[in-house]
């Protein structure tokens, strides 16, 4: 703990972020909205977007999907592609308003590597240092990648991989410590990642199954990584990372908010995507997320079918206020 408490601070280029912690890039759900309640909970927690996609943003720049404030800093725009020179003019677009470019090389979804993107950069280090270098020319700000520990059980490059993309220019890298045979299946492999421990001078993060400031702490020790980051775990937890960062600082466990705190933040974090996205889309792309405020509660799976078909505003808040009235935590 002594040790990590020394280094609570992560410096990425020429900015310091004060904080070992991140919140992972979730596509559909770190949206401007969740990125603003978790800095509502965390001032100091880097944030990152979900990955945008270099080609759409080029084509079409004014997107809800590029929404941010100043309230929000840092928080790193994560882009997707692989065409160094489109990649670069997606960084420049962003750059007033990102403080750090991540890119995507580690997503495994079929429709993403079929197209050379995401994972498949992975076996294509050439190709995914001519990304970097590409965006590094493009803007002044710090240039990050996140990816995976490689293409399969059999092919874990991790290593030789972030040596070329801090080779090419890149200030840290983040390694969800999969595969991507692996897409979520297993557990995260902690101790495999340790082995970038020397092996680079830039800063590390690891990624994949952080669920609490206990296991953040077990990952740190385990991976030897300079930070962390956590990406579904913050679903329906948005104090999850200020709780990390209390627990890593201060060695303090803050109690995890009960089912009514679950509930109001709910409320909340549904009532600010409606007034982002207009009524019935705020409705409906808020389904996601019940299931991760309403959990390990009686009769939970009714509560949550009756909240995932409803469209209408006042009913879901009765629903809600029924849940918090007769449920009880288990
Ligand atoms: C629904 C979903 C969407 C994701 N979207 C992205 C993304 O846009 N960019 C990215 O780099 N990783 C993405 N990931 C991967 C996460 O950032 C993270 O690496 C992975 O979930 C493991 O971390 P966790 O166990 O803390 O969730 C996504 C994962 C999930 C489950």
């Amino acid at each position: 703990m002594q040790e990590i408490k020394a280094h609570n601070k992560i410096k990425i280029g020429n900015i310091t972020i004060n904080s070992i912690t991140a919140l992972a890039p979730l596509a559909g759900i770190t949206d401007y909205v969740l990125r603003k309640l978790i800095r509502e909970e965390s001032k100091t927690t880097l944030l990152m977007t979900e990955m945008i996609s270099s080609e759409a943003l080029v084509q079409n720049n004014d997107c809800n999907i590029i929404m941010t404030d100043k309230s929000e800093s840092p928080v790193s725009f994560q882009i997707e592609g692989h065409k160094p020179e489109l990649m670069a003019k997606a960084a420049k677009i962003l750059e007033n308003r990102a403080s750090i470019i991540d890119i995507n090389m580690g997503c495994p979804i079929n429709k993403i590597v079929k197209g050379q993107d995401g994972c498949s950069l992975m076996r294509n280090p050439k190709l995914a240092s001519e990304i970097v270098t590409a965006v590094k020319e493009a803007v002044k700000i710090p240039i990050t990648c996140k990816f995976r520990l490689g293409w399969s059980q059999d092919d874990k490059n991790f290593i030789e991989f972030a040596q070329a993309m801090q080779e090419a220019g890149a200030s840290a890298v983040m390694v969800h410590a999969r595969t991507r045979s692996q897409l979520y299946s297993g557990t995260a492999d902690w101790l495999e990642l340790s082995k970038l421990r020397g092996e680079i001078d830039i800063p590390y993060y690891a990624n994949g199954d952080i669920t609490s400031p206990q296991t953040a702490l077990k990952c740190l020790e385990i991976s030897k990584a300079d930070g962390i980051s956590v990406g579904r775990a913050s679903m329906g937890d948005l104090s999850l990372l200020s709780r990390i960062e209390k627990y890593l600082n201060d060695g303090i466990l803050l109690p995890e908010p009960d089912l009514n705190q679950k509930i109001s933040m709910l409320k909340k974090h549904l009532d600010m995507e409606i007034a982002f996205r207009g009524e019935e889309n705020g409705i409906k792309f808020f389904r996601k997320f019940y299931p991760c405020y309403i959990k390990y509660i009686r009769g939970g799976s009714e509560y949550r079918h009756r909240l995932v078909t409803e469209l209408n505003y006042n009913n879901i808040i009765n629903i809600l206020n029924e849940i918090a009235i007769n449920a009880r935590q288990e």
